[in-house]
């Protein structure tokens, strides 16, 4: 494939050597190449099967909607624009685009978000439940899409919504903990990211699954087929 990465910074410069990696063709835009999606014009976009964002929350929506608009194929992994999430979804499902989002691309995150949704019983059974996540101190979105995923996850399980504290420290790659207190016991679970190559491996074999697809998905309904 022909993969146009936006973001030359700690994820996305790994999402580009993974694709490479695993055969290909990379080009990389950066902040100075594309101000305002000005790097995305259809004729720029000639030839790209799909564009992969990690990027800042705004430049992440001018880009969605450059490349919905030049009929381009979309994994975004870039967090914190959620709010405009059913905006997006209309202009896609207006287009016949394919586009693919997700707060984490790692599989093991995924994981403990099926882990969480069956733990989650526990608020059934008079266990109080709190998130915690901690990053590095440059993380710009707090909470981070992680967590409010995970408290998604919780809700859409249980009804309710736990309370997340976040931390900023050092250069804590992603740590997201799921404690249930109860008066006879403590359930902590957790997940801990030690580099940023299961981020890069999810995003590009999303890519890889979504070439030649139209629609809006969200990587969490689909990371089971790849
Ligand atoms: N979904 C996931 O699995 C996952 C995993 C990790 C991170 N993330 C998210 O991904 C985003 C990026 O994270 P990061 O840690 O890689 O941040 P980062 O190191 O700060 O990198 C962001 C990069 O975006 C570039 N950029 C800004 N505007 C741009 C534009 N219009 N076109 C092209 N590039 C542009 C910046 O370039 P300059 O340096 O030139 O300003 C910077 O290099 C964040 O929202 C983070 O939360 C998601």
């Amino acid at each position: 494939m022909n993969l146009l990465v936006l973001g030359r910074g700690k994820t996305g410069s790994l999402v580009a050597d993974v694709a490479r990696e695993r055969g290909h063709q990379v080009h990389v835009l950066c902040a100075a190449d594309n101000p305002e999606a000005s790097g995305l014009t259809p004729e720029k976009l000639a030839g790209v099967d799909v564009v992969v964002d990690f990027t800042t929350p705004k430049a992440a929506l001018e880009n969605i909607a450059a490349c919905v608009l030049a009929g381009k194929n979309v994994v975004v992994g870039t967090t914190g624009w959620y709010g405009e999430l059913p905006r997006i979804r209309q202009m896609v499902e207006k287009s016949s685009t394919g586009f693919l989002y997700a707060a984490n691309f790692s599989i093991g995150v995924n994981l403990f978000f099926e882990v969480a949704r069956t733990a989650s019983a526990a608020l059934r059974h008079q266990y109080f439940g709190q998130i915690f996540e901690r990053h590095h101190v440059h993380k710009k979105d707090a909470p981070s899409g992680t967590a409010l995923a995970l408290q998604r996850v919780v809700q859409e399980a249980s009804g309710t919504e736990l309370e997340v504290t976040s931390f900023r420290e050092g250069d804590v790659v992603g740590m997201h903990e799921l404690v249930f207190d109860s008066p006879g016991d403590t359930i902590y679970l957790c997940h801990d990211a030690k580099s940023r190559r299961g981020f890069a491996e999810g995003a590009v074999r999303a890519a890889e699954w979504l070439a030649g697809k139209t629609g809006f998905f969200d990587f969490k309904d689909v990371w089971r087929e790849l």
